[in-house]
C-alpha cells in the first residue's frame, strides 16, 4: 500500500471517531474541514459549500475568507455540483470561469456531497502546488465524504 492511501486510511479512522455520536451536518463538516486542513499536505483552503435554493453557499472551512455564493455551473465548485461528479483541476488558471478566492491557489479538487441522489453541497480543496490532486485523492476524499454523509441525519 502506498503512503497516500495509508494517509487516507488513517484519516478515515480518525474522521469516524471524530464524528461519532454527532448528527449535525454543520458541526461535522466543521470538524471534517479542520481535520483535513491540518492533515493533508500542501493545502491552502479546505471546506464546504452547501446547496441552498439552487446555488452554493459557503459552509464551514479552514483557510482565507472565501466568496459566499456560487451559482451551480459556475467555477470549479459549480462544475462539480452541476455534474454531481468529482472534478480535479491541475491548473486553476486554465479552468474557464475559475473563481479566485485566494491568489495562492494553483490547483483544486471538488467532491460532491450526494445523499440519496440529492446534492447537499460540495467539498472543495485548494492547493498552491500545481497538479496537487490525483485520482487517489479523489478516491480517498470520496471515502471521507461518505463517512461524513453517513454520520448526519439530513
Ligand atoms: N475556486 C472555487 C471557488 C471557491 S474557493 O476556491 C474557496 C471555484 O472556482 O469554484
Amino acid at each position: 500500500m502506498n503512503s497516500k492511501q495509508q494517509l487516507y486510511d488513517q484519516l478515515a479512522a480518525q474522521l469516524s471517531s471524530l464524528l461519532a455520536g454527532e448528527r449535525d451536518l454543520t458541526a461535522n463538516a466543521a470538524n471534517f474541514s479542520a481535520l483535513i486542513f491540518h492533515s493533508l499536505p500542501d493545502l491552502n483552503w479546505a471546506g464546504f459549500y452547501f446547496a441552498r435554493d439552487g446555488e452554493l453557499v459557503l459552509g464551514p472551512f479552514q483557510g482565507r475568507p472565501a466568496c459566499v455564493r456560487i451559482r451551480i455551473g459556475q467555477g470549479v465548485c459549480g462544475a462539480g455540483a452541476a455534474k454531481c461528479e468529482t472534478v480535479i483541476v491541475p491548473n486553476v488558471h486554465e479552468f474557464p470561469g475559475h473563481i479566485a478566492c485566494d491568489s495562492a491557489s494553483n490547483s483544486e479538487i471538488v467532491v460532491p456531497l450526494m445523499k440519496d441522489a440529492r446534492l447537499l453541497g460540495v467539498l472543495d480543496l485548494d492547493s498552491p502546488i500545481r497538479s496537487r490532486f490525483d485520482h487517489e485523492d479523489a478516491r480517498g476524499l470520496e471515502g471521507l465524504v461518505k463517512i461524513l454523509l453517513s454520520s448526519v441525519s439530513s
